[in-house]
């Protein structure tokens, strides 16, 4: 399984939902989650993300985003289509600790 990991937040290029063959990104306000029971590990959308936001859950360090996208996935709207970032995605590319604007 992929997750989305911290870069995605207030980046949402949302490039890596275009190519997933089975659609299993899942859209909140500020970031996309995969959900986990649904990707098939195709490795498809990784290089696809502008802010290498996708990583496999084997990486570690990862334990939180596989938390996060797992819960998120459960109750966010699918998305299939691409859609234009924010405005001030580039801003927020590559700033560290991410998390706080999850919830703002
Ligand atoms: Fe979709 Fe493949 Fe990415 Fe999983 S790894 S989210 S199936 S594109
Ligand atoms: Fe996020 Fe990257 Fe997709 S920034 S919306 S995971 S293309």
């Amino acid at each position: 399984t992929y997750v989305v990991t911290d870069n995605c937040i207030r980046c949402k290029y949302t490039d890596c939902v275009e190519v997933c063959p089975v659609d299993c990104f899942y859209e909140g306000e500020n970031m996309l989650v995969i959900h986990p029971d649904e990707c098939i590990d195709c490795g498809v959308c990784e290089p696809e993300c502008p802010a290498e936001a996708i990583k496999p859950d084997t990486e570690p360090g990862l334990e939180s985003w596989i938390k996060l996208n797992g819960d998120y996935a459960k109750s966010w709207p699918n998305i299939t289509v691409r859609r234009d970032p924010p405005e001030d995605a580039k801003e927020f590319d590559g700033k560290p600790n991410k998390l706080a604007e999850f919830f703002s």
